[in-house]
């Protein structure tokens, strides 16, 4: 069982060398995005994106706004055309809450992604090490799709050695 605040301590104090430890594979988050049909025009909420410096790299940039909450309790007040949960999912503590929290920060035909830019296994792999207290694992696709499904249409699924992901969207009445 996951503590939010057991998370919080635990990214509070990785954040300031997050970004020197960060290993990316453009081709990989190139086709996340491409999956989760995130291009320029759309509103995306980038959901726990990530260090406590993200403020400060998008300094002068007026289209991002950075919140610092909770996403599985939140209530933004609007929707998006896309939300993206990117090498995040395993750090909720309830994930029911999340997918319904999230469907209803999603436009009528917006799309919910879930994704890792790594192999599950492999992931699951790394989050025995230190990471065991704040990680509840990454399902198989099949269970998290299953999930995702009672609160949308999922119709994007893949996992492989280069990725993990389940995508869905809200077709206007399945919220
Ligand atoms: C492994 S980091 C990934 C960060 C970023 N997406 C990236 O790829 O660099 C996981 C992130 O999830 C965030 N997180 C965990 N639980 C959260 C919650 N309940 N609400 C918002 N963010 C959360 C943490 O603060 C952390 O920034």
């Amino acid at each position: 069982m996951i503590d939010t605040k057991d998370v919080i301590e635990f990214f509070d104090r990785l954040a300031p060398a997050w970004d020197g430890g960060m290993v990316r594979d453009e081709a990989v988050i190139a086709a996340i995005l491409d999956a989760a049909n995130v291009a320029p025009g759309v509103d995306v909420l980038d959901v726990a994106c990530g260090t406590g410096v993200a403020q400060g790299k998008f300094a002068g940039d007026d289209r991002i706004t950075v919140l610092c909450r909770d996403a599985q309790t939140m209530d933004l007040g609007r929707t998006f055309d896309r939300i993206l949960i990117y090498n995040a999912f395993p750090h909720f503590s309830n994930p029911e809450v999340l997918f319904e929290t999230l469907a209803r920060h999603l436009a009528p035909g917006g799309r919910l992604t879930v994704a890792h830019g790594m192999s599950r296994e492999r992931i699951n792999a790394h989050h025995q090490g230190g990471a065991s207290r704040v990680s509840g694992g990454l399902p198989p696709v099949g269970e998290l799709s299953a999930l995702l499904a009672a609160c949308l249409t999922v119709d994007r699924v893949v996992s492989d050695e280069a990725m993990y992901l389940v995508s869905g969207v809200r077709n206007g009445t399945n919220v």
